[in-house]
């Protein structure tokens, strides 16, 4: 990944005040907004690294997922991904509410290119890690939080990805669903795949990856192993970011 820039560019109404909708009957003005979510970043990521992402809300972490996943194109810079990519960002999921667990896995696995032999049998897989039972039946509107997350992971780790994207998608799951994801997650990493794990819990972050990085308001602030990032990323919190200096940056 080099020099990788994205800027949001959004248009809205803006709401006009009684005065202006007075002397102007009501028409509202155009305005654009543009957000700089990710500014000039530059990194390698190795076959076989664990990367954990952390920093605060609205640094630019999913924003970064997605232009790793190709949903969303570089404003500037560019974005090399070998090998093919599985995600699981916590929005935008690609599952349709309105059919049943099996209906979305069949669709999705279609999607993905796999023949309809090669489906047949990752469902069954799918559906046995997922631990569903019946639900797999029921439309996914009617699914908990945790029953749909369980779900997207079990479709994710078995699509057999070369790069696998977990954007805070664990979050919801039980204590028994995490420590099976952190598992699976583990195998994954011993046949050497690559996985990006953005996460607000630290120590998840700690425990399961071998690499870091910390985005603060779209810039790079650190690339380091997760104890030295998480450290820095927490004292920076704490102090504040007018009192914050980094030596080795
Ligand atoms: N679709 C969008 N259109 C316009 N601006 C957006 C869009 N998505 C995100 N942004 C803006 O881009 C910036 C980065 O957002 P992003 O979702 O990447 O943050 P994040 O690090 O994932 O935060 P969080 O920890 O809350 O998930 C924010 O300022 C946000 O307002
Ligand atoms: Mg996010």
């Amino acid at each position: 990944m080099q020099d990788l820039s994205i800027t949001y560019r959004t248009t809205f109404e803006r709401r006009p005040t009684l005065k202006d909708a007075v002397l102007r009957l009501g028409r509202g003005e155009r305005a654009v907004r543009e957000v700089e979510a990710v500014k000039h970043v530059s990194f390698d990521v190795p076959q076989g690294t664990v990367l954990g992402i952390v920093g605060s809300n609205g640094a630019g972490k999913s924003t970064l997922m997605r232009a790793i996943a190709g949903i969303l194109p570089p404003t500037s810079g560019r974005i090399e991904v070998r090998g093919k990519v599985s995600t699981l960002l916590a929005l935008g999921v690609g599952f349709n509410p309105n059919l049943s667990g099996e209906e979305n896995v069949l669709l999705g696995g279609l999607a993905a290119g796999y023949t309809r032999a090669e489906i047949a049998e990752k469902y069954i897989e799918i559906a046995e890690f997922s631990e569903l039972g019946d639900f797999m039946d029921m439309p996914m509107r009617t699914y908990s939080s945790g029953m749909f997350s369980r779900l997207a992971f079990a479709v994710a780790v078995h699509m057999d990805p070369d790069i696998l994207l977990v954007d805070e998608a664990l979050s919801a799951g039980d204590a028994k669903f995490k420590a099976k994801a952190a598992a699976k997650m583990a195998e994954l990493v011993s046949e050497a795949r690559t996985m990006f794990l953005v996460s607000h819990a630290l120590g998840t972050v700690k425990d399961m990856c071998n690499d870091a990085i910390w985005l603060n308001k779209g810039q790079l602030m650190l690339r380091g192993t997760p104890e030295h990032v998480i450290a820095e990323y927490t004292r920076f919190v704490k102090v504040g970011e007018s009192a914050y200096t980094l030596e080795d940056m």
